[in-house]
């Protein structure tokens, strides 16, 4: 069993778990991910990590309640535990001195940009963080991100903290000053990278996205990841899941992405009319 040894509440149905998992946090490094089963009879969830430790032997991951197994984990408590705990899986960041780099994250997606951030200031980068968030109780990791950035330009949707608007108007801004980045970094929402892509593509600065398509196996053997990436089909788990954002055929990747939507929503109808206390016995609200 991996336990979970902290749990803290880091935004509306946004949880940090802290695992303790020896070896994966020995060999865990930036833009890696893991995949876990909670239960026996649990689906497989890739998630990527947010932190790790190989002195204390714990990864840390966040996750959002979007569906029925991810709402699951969310409610798993410190001294709970996990039956599998696979990884670390996919290709490392490519750390290495670029000169100003750009750290987008958006949503849930500044976990994932934390560790590298972190790598990239480590190797000598100056790096500029623009993190974007809905609205200020949903932005999530600041103070970590400001300890491991040089700048943080924070961006709400509803101009409620930060700057007004999406975090491509972030990049925007600094682009303003001058500023052309040497590399960007971007990890979020699909549809953001999507925008972040197509924002910096006429500019021609190199940006990276961390896609996260279904996923079964997490070793190149079963297909569900497939991507388009530069006409060629790609698997997220083993040749990426960082990709030249220039080259994903991210439509193609969102169709996919909503091709069990309809399982999902009935799931969490299911789990609600297990769960709820409300009388309904149906669930569906
Ligand atoms: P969200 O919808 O709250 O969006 C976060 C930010 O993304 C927004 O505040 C905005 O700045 C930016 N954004 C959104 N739409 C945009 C657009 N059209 N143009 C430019 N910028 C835009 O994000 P959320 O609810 O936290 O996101 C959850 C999604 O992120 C899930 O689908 C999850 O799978 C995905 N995710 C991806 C990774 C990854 O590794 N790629 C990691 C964690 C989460
Ligand atoms: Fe099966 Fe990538 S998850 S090939």
């Amino acid at each position: 069993m991996y336990q979970v040894v902290r749990k803290k509440s880091l935004a509306d149905a946004v949880v940090l778990l802290e695992i303790k998992a020896p070896a994966v946090a020995a060999k865990a490094r930036p833009g890696e991910f893991i995949i876990v089963r909670q239960f026996e009879n649990s689906e497989r969830i890739p998630l990527t990590m947010m932190d790790f430790d190989a002195e204390k032997g714990t990864v840390t991951l966040v996750v959002q309640d979007v569906g029925y197994s991810s709402a699951l984990i969310a409610q798993a408590a410190p001294g709970d535990g996990f039956v599998d705990f696979v990884g670390p899986l996919g290709r490392a960041t490519e750390i290495a001195r670029y000169g100003t780099v750009l750290c987008v994250g958006g949503g849930v997606g500044i976990a994932p940009i934390f560790p590298i951030a972190r790598g990239l200031r480590a190797a000598g980068n100056h790096v500029v963080s623009v993190l974007g968030a809905r609205s200020r109780d949903l932005l999530i990791l600041e103070e970590e991100m400001r300890g491991v950035s040089d700048e943080v330009i924070v961006m709400t949707d509803d101009g409620s903290y930060g700057r007004k608007g999406f975090v491509t108007h972030g990049i925007q801004a600094v682009l303003e000053r001058g500023v052309k980045p040497d590399v960007i970094w971007a990890i979020g929402p699909m549809i953001m990278m999507k925008s972040v892509a197509a924002f910096t593509r006429p500019f021609d600065i190199k940006t990276i996205v961390s896609m996260n398509p279904i996923m079964v196996d997490g070793t190149g053997m079963c297909g569900a990841c497939r991507l388009e990436v530069g006409g060629k089909t790609r698997f997220a788990c083993v040749d990426g899941p960082e990709f030249d954002g220039h080259l994903v055929n991210f439509d193609l990747a969102m169709k996919r992405a909503a091709f069990y939507k309809g399982e999902e929503a009935l799931a969490k109808r299911q789990e609600h009319a297990l769960t709820c206390d409300c009388g309904c016995g149906k669930g569906g609200h």
